[in-house]
């Protein structure tokens, strides 16, 4: 097989369909330059599945990337691969670090907030109701961002006045556009946060789970169970993971659903749940692009007759792979009825996103309630004018500006 030349991806995102079509057009498997670093990108949802379950693949790159040390001194999306937490772990350390916090985001445990995150959005619903008819409203900013937020800076114990300061910096971990020195200067800022809440938590402990993992760490003072890095990285880790996808989701599905009326027909006919849009969004816009990054521990030959080399980088190109047409028939179109919605958007294999319980029932509670209360909601600009997030991971707009009711004249 003859060299292919490498796709560079797009770190604005400008037009990631068309991209992402290059890359399943490209074969299972393709390199791509993300940044400045070489990878393969790998779009059939098949090989994806196999290479994500496969012992001979690693998200540890202090381990097992010969580039690492170099990369993480220049490389804009250097805290990708150098956190250490469950996320860049492989193997036994893997199962430690996330034995100790899967119990917490277990569905039994997700399913008791159920009630608390009614009431939370229910409260966001009345403030928007009080704003008058006509108004436009952004969604992103007063919906889709606060109802995450809250309920992780719960679970977390970040104070209220916290959350929006933690919130611009992890915004920025998701955003490509920025150059090494501002990414370096983000995570110094992100990581004062983060001292700054684990010293309060140690001198005052609440009910919290920063609070049973500073309890763990001091526990144990050698750090064999968990050491300050892992601790620091494991908060780091949820608060992003909290707080950007979820709200990704729910700005998706409103835009989707509000730029095509015809779903929500479908749920009010009862020939769709809400769970189904909820589905089908994260099939048709997951809201993490492609995820950085894995590393081959061996060669390994692909279908086409290429070959991975041990110590190549690899990206997760979830959203190429969710449309790829083995996957499903007509997968550029978004419809909610269709049979089978299955996805990637939470990944597959040992690092299987451990939120997808909550990050479910927070959608679909959203959009339940949000359509109930406002059935008449539009988009205050055309779908076309949708500014989106410019970056390779994070798969949302800018802004989602919606008029919540018709103005009425009389
Ligand atoms: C719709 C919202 C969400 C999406 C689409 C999502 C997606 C993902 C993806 C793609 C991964 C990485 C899989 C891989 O390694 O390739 C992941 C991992 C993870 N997610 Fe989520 N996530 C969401 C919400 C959440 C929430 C709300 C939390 C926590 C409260 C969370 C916690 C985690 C954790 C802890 C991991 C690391 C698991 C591991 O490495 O073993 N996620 N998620």
């Amino acid at each position: 097989m003859s060299e292919q030349q490498i796709v560079v991806l797009d770190p604005t995102a400008g037009n990631p369909e068309a991209e992402q079509r290059v890359l399943r057009e490209r074969g299972p498997a393709t390199r791509v330059d993300i940044l400045g670093v070489e990878a393969w990108s790998v779009s059939d949802p098949a090989l994806l599945k196999e290479l994500l379950t496969s012992k001979d693949i690693s998200k540890d790159g202090h381990a097992h990337w010969p580039a690492h040390a170099e990369t993480v001194t220049t490389w804009p999306l250097a805290i990708w691969v150098a956190v250490k937490n469950m996320f860049t772990a492989y193997g036994p350390d893997h199962s430690r670090l996330r034995r100790m916090i899967a119990p917490a985001l277990s569905a039994r445990r997700t399913a008791a907030l159920q009630s608390g995150i009614e009431t939370l959005v229910t409260g966001l619903l009345d403030d928007l109701d009080k704003l008058p008819a006509g108004e436009s409203v952004d969604l992103r900013e007063h919906l889709a961002y606060p109802v995450p937020i809250t309920v992780i800076g719960q679970l977390l114990g970040i104070p209220v006045d916290q959350r929006t300061e933690f919130r611009s910096v992890v915004d920025n971990v998701f955003a490509t556009h920025l150059t090494s020195e501002e990414q370096k200067a983000n995570t110094a800022a992100l990581y004062g946060l983060l001292d700054a809440l684990i010293a309060a938590k140690r001198t005052t402990p609440g009910d919290d789970m920063t609070s049973v993992l500073v309890t763990t760490r001091d526990e144990e003072g050698d750090g064999s169970i968990l050491s300050d890095a892992e601790l620091r990285d494991t908060l780091l880790l949820m608060i992003s993971a909290g707080y950007e996808t979820t709200a990704n989701v729910i700005d998706q599905a409103l835009t989707i659903l509000l730029s095509d009326p015809d779903q929500l027909v479908h749920v009010h006919a009862g020939r769709s749940t809400w769970s189904d849009i909820v589905e089908e969004t994260l099939r048709y816009e997951p809201p993490v692009k492609y995820l950085p990054l894995r590393y081959a521990l061996v060669d390994i030959p692909l279908p086409d007759g290429q070959t991975i080399r041990a110590g190549d980088a690899i990206l997760a190109a979830y959203a190429a792979a969710n449309r790829h047409p083995s996957l499903h028939k007509d997968a550029d179109r978004f419809d909610a009825t269709r049979p089978s919605k299955e996805h990637l958007a939470f990944g597959h294999g040992v690092h299987f996103c451990l939120g997808a319980p909550l990050a479910r029932l927070e959608v679909t509670t959203v959009l339940r309630l949000f359509f109930a209360r406002f059935p008449d909601a539009q988009l205050a600009i055309g779908h076309e004018e949708l500014q989106r997030l410019p970056s390779l991971i994070s798969n949302g707009h800018t802004a989602v500006l919606v008029r919540l009711r018709p103005i009425t004249t009389n």
